[in-house]
C-alpha cells in the first residue's frame, strides 16, 4: 500500500498540452476519483501514473520513490481498463493467474491468491468457465480479479464500468466500493459519470481542459463548488444558472428578487452593481403554496414548459424571462401543468453567485 504524489505534472503531445500543472497528494488507502468531460486529461494522467505515458514535466512518486523513469512493471500498480479483453481460450482461473504465471510466482501462492480474489468477487464457482460463458458483470469481475491477484500497492481504474448496462453498473459500483473497504488499496478511479464519482470517491478531482478545478470530498464539491463549472458538473439535474445583478445586496432581475443570507450576504457586497450568474440547485426550489420553503425575499417568477412526474418527486422545467430555463424538483402531488405561470421559492441558504467573467463562486472566494 502506498501514497501517490503528483507534483506540477505536465503532459504535452506536440503542441497540445493535455495535462497542466497537476499537483495532487493521494493518501494511502484513499479512493481518489478523477472526473471531468471528455478530453479533459483523465486517462492521460492515469497513464502517467501507470508509466504507460511519459511525463513531460514534474515529479511523480509512489510510496517514497520517485518513479518518473521506473518502467510500468516495476511500479507495483495494477490497472483495470474499460476494454478489459480477457483471453477467450483461457478459463477464469487461467485468466486471473496469467500475470502471476508470467512472473513465475510459486504455484501454491497463485492458487491462494486466485482463490481469495475469486471468493471476494463471488466468482469462485465460475473458475472453470471461459469468458464467453460469462455475463458482462461476471467478466468485469474477472478483470478486477486479475488486478487483485497482483496484490499491488495502487489500483488504477479507467472507466471500468462503462461497458456495462445501467443496472449492472450500479451493482458493480457497490462491489468495487466494498472491495476497496476490504483491501484498503490506494485507488485512482477515472470516470466521466458524476454519480459514480460522488458515490465512490473518498475525494474527487474535477478536471477541465487539463487543469484541476477542485479537489474535495463529494459533499464539499456539491455544497461548496469553487466555480460555475464544478457547480454545473456535480449534481443531476444540474444546478440552475440565471443572470441577475447585485442591487442593494439583493440578486435581482425582472423575474426575481433574492436576498442572500449568512456568509453569502457578506460576500455579495463586493459585487454590488455587477451582473452575476445566480446559482440554485433544483432541490432548493419549491412551488409557492406547495413547499416547506418559507416565503420571504425569495420569489422567482416563471412559466412552466415541461412537467416530468417521477413518482417520488416531480421535475418541472420552467422559463424565466423567456430566455433562461430552470429546473425545479417539487412535490409530486403539486397541481401544475405546462403553460402555467408559477412562482418558485428559493431556499436562500443555498444560493450561489458566480462572477460573469471568471466564473468563480463569489460565495467562497
Ligand atoms: N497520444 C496522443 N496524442 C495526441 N493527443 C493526445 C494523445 N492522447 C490524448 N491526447 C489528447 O489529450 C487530451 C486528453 O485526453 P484524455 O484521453 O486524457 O482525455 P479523457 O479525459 O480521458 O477523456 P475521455 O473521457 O474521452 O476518455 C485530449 O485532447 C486528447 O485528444
Ligand atoms: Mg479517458
Amino acid at each position: 500500500m502506498a501514497e501517490v504524489l503528483l507534483e506540477n505534472i505536465y503532459k504535452r503531445f506536440g503542441n497540445i498540452t493535455a495535462v497542466k500543472d497537476f499537483s495532487l497528494h493521494i493518501k494511502d488507502e484513499e479512493f481518489m476519483v478523477f472526473v471531468g468531460p471528455s478530453g479533459c486529461g483523465k486517462t492521460t494522467t492515469l497513464r502517467m501514473i501507470a508509466g504507460l505515458e511519459e511525463i513531460s514535466d514534474g515529479t511523480l512518486s509512489i510510496g517514497d520513490r520517485v518513479v518518473n523513469d521506473v518502467p510500468p512493471k516495476d511500479r507495483d500498480i495494477a490497472m483495470v481498463f474499460q476494454n478489459y479483453a480477457l483471453y477467450p481460450h483461457m478459463n477464469v482461473q487461467q485468466n486471473m493467474s496469467f500475470g502471476l504465471r508470467l512472473r513465475k510466482t510459486p504455484k501454491a501462492d497463485i492458487e491462494r491468491r486466485v482463490g481469495d480474489a475469486a471468493q471476494l468477487l463471488q466468482i469462485d464457482h465460475l473458475l472453470e468457465r471461459r469468458p464467453r460463458e460469462l455475463s458482462g458483470g461476471q467478466r468485469q469481475r474477472v478483470a478486477l480479479g486479475r488486478a487483485i491477484v497482483r496484490e499491488p500497492k495502487v489500483f488504477l481504474m479507467d472507466e471500468p464500468l462503462s461497458n456495462l448496462d445501467a443496472k449492472l453498473r450500479v451493482e458493480m459500483r457497490a462491489s468495487i466500493s466494498k472491495l476497496h473497504r476490504r483491501l484498503g488499496v490506494t485507488t485512482v478511479y477515472v470516470t466521466h459519470d458524476q454519480v459514480e464519482a460522488m458515490t465512490m470517491g473518498t475525494r474527487i478531482v474535477v478536471m477541465k481542459d487539463g487543469l484541476i478545478q477542485q479537489v474535495d470530498s463529494p459533499i464539499n464539491l456539491y455544497d461548496k463548488p469553487v466555480n460555475k463549472f464544478v457547480a454545473g458538473f456535480m449534481g443531476s439535474p444540474a444546478m440552475n444558472f440565471m443572470v441577475g445583478s447585485v442591487q442593494g445586496g439583493h440578486l435581482k432581475s425582472p423575474q426575481f428578487d433574492l436576498a442572500p443570507e449568512g456568509e453569502m450576504a457578506q460576500k455579495i457586497k463586493a459585487a454590488e452593481g455587477k451582473k452575476v450568474y445566480v446559482g440554485i440547485r433544483p432541490e432548493n426550489l419549491g412551488l409557492r403554496g406547495n413547499t416547506a420553503i418559507q416565503e420571504g425575499q425569495n420569489i422567482i417568477k416563471a412559466q412552466v414548459e415541461v412537467v416530468e412526474p417521477l413518482g417520488a418527486e416531480t421535475h418541472i422545467m420552467a422559463s424565466v424571462g423567456g430566455d433562461q430555463t430552470i429546473v425545479a424538483r417539487i412535490d409530486s402531488h403539486a397541481q401544475v401543468a405546462a403553460g402555467d405561470q408559477i412562482e418558485l421559492l428559493a431556499d436562500l441558504g443555498f444560493l450561489h453567485a458566480f462572477d460573469l467573467e471568471t466564473e468563480a463562486n463569489i460565495r467562497f472566494s
